[in-house]
């Protein structure tokens, strides 16, 4: 029995998201990661679901349950995210890439576990660039395809934001940019989300505040 039925308007697209935070390998037993729960990729994977979708969440560490239904694919690093995205876009209509992606990796994973006694008061980290998943996505980009990045800034100020976000959008390409402020208590890991949704030319197409919930529906009505 449903206790509601909503809108059907994706029956028959094929719908990839990502979501979660990468885990970038330091040991056997530690990893450098961010405070992304999850939370908005799997509301618009349950959500793109209820609509009809054919969905695959990729899943990168998530500290929520994944949605029922749809296929679930457990990644953790960005590189196997990377990889995942890329076979998995080969059949998608559109794609959305929720996952907060380590910019950085160490450059090289020890084998065994880093020990205080080898390395003294000091432990030295060197990084190295992460690939752009969603540029590559966008790179790789079939014909009718939509993509669908986020932008996280720490910027409070409106107008600053939508200048980042246009600057950002710019470099990577997609059709569309969901454009959120993300700070110690806001964004990561909350209940709630507040999003600004630009399109290829930077205009604005939509705005959602409210739980991640509301905020998937108002994201996902922007491919009617
Ligand atoms: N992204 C990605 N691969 C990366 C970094 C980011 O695919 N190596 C994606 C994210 O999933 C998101 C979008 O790019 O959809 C923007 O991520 P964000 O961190 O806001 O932007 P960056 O390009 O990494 O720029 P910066 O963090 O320096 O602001
Ligand atoms: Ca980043």
């Amino acid at each position: 029995v449903h206790a509601a039925v909503g809108p059907r308007d994706l029956v028959g697209r094929r719908v990839l998201v990502s979501a979660g935070g990468t885990r970038e390998p330091l040991d056997p037993v530690r990893y450098i990661g961010n405070r992304s729960s999850g939370r908005q990729g799997v509301e618009i994977a349950r959500a793109a679901a209820a609509r009809g979708a054919d969905v695959v969440l990729v899943a990168a560490n998530l500290e929520v349950a994944a949605p029922n239904g749809g296929r679930v694919v457990h990644v953790s690093s960005a590189d196997e995210l990377q990889r995942t995205m890329l076979a998995e876009a080969a059949d998608a209509d559109v794609i959305v890439m929720a996952a907060a992606v380590a910019d950085y990796r160490p450059d090289a994973v020890a084998e065994r576990k880093i020990k205080k006694d080898e390395q003294g008061d000091e432990l030295v980290l060197r990084l190295v660039r992460n690939p752009d998943i969603l540029r590559s996505l966008v790179v790789a980009r079939r014909d009718g395809q939509v993509v669908i990045g986020f932008a996280a800034e720490t910027e409070g100020d409106r107008e600053r934001l939508l200048e980042l976000g246009r600057a950002k959008l710019a470099r990577k390409g997609s059709d569309f940019l969901v454009l959120n402020t993300v700070g110690w208590n806001q964004g990561f890991g909350t209940e709630r989300n507040t999003v600004v949704v630009l399109d290829r030319a930077g205009d604005i197409v939509a705005e959602a505040d409210g739980s991640k919930a509301s905020v998937a529906t108002r994201i996902l009505d922007i491919l009617r």
